[in-house]
């Protein structure tokens, strides 16, 4: 992997893609991948097959699971690369999982998107703090409209107090998060909080122990 420049937190959105994609390019997986800690915790509060969207599904380790245990899933990423590299992956590991490439603020996003009213969870790990504050309204006005009352919507993500903290991956632009002002967000969108915890230990990547916010979000 080479080093890249930092994208300064006001890059252009063609500024990051171009940075994702070639991350992606340059990081394909070949084997099976870890889950997140994040998905593994998910996973469990589903009672039986799920329909489920990620969003910011990077390489993909997180949607390949999900499908590895009978959920239907699409992923989506912003990265052609990710998506190419995901879609690859899944077909190598025999599993069945939709890709799609695009922003999440692209306004045909959710006609590209299936949903099963009262059984689709939509799912997102460490998405919200790379996209930016306008992004974050787009994602939740996005997530109430693909959404019907009881359906969730799962977030993890870094936070502010997180801004200090050692990192694996040095250079990824990232928009630290204030928990209280994305459940309010989410709120005003349509969301009710059913479940926030936050803190060290939850993401935890070698000498990076994010400190992370959850949430689960029912739609009312
Ligand atoms: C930090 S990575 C998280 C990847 C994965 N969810 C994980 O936990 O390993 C953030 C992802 O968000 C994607 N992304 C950033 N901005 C985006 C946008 N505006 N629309 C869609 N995807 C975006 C990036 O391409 C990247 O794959």
């Amino acid at each position: 992997m080479t080093d890249r420049p930092t994208p300064p937190l006001d890059a252009s959105d063609a500024e990051r893609e171009a940075y994702w994609n070639e991350f992606y390019a340059s990081t394909r997986a070949r084997r099976r991948p870890l889950p997140s800690q994040f998905a593994t915790f998910v996973a469990g509060e589903l009672e039986g097959p799920a329909r489920i969207v990620e969003f910011g599904c990077g390489a993909g380790r997180d949607s390949i699971f999900f499908a590895s245990h009978g959920h239907d899933v699409t992923g989506v990423d912003g990265s052609k690369a990710a998506v190419e590299s995901c879609a690859d992956l899944a077909a190598a590991l025999g599993e069945q999982a939709e890709f799609v490439a695009s922003s999440i603020d692209d306004p045909e996003l959710a006609s590209r998107l299936r949903v099963e009213p009262g059984n689709t969870l939509l799912y997102a790990r460490f998405f919200v703090h790379a996209i930016t504050d306008e992004e974050e309204t787009a994602f939740l006005r996005l997530a109430a409209s693909l959404t019907s009352p009881g359906d969730r919507l799962a977030v993890e993500y870094r936070t502010v107090r997180d801004a200090s903290g050692a990192k694996v991956t040095g250079t990824h632009f990232r928009r630290f998060v204030e928990p209280t002002a994305f459940n309010a967000n989410a709120v005003l969108q349509g969301f009710e909080v059913a479940y926030a915890v936050e803190g060290f230990g939850f993401a935890k990547y070698r000498q990076d122990d994010a400190y992370v916010a959850r949430a689960v979000l029912v739609k009312r």
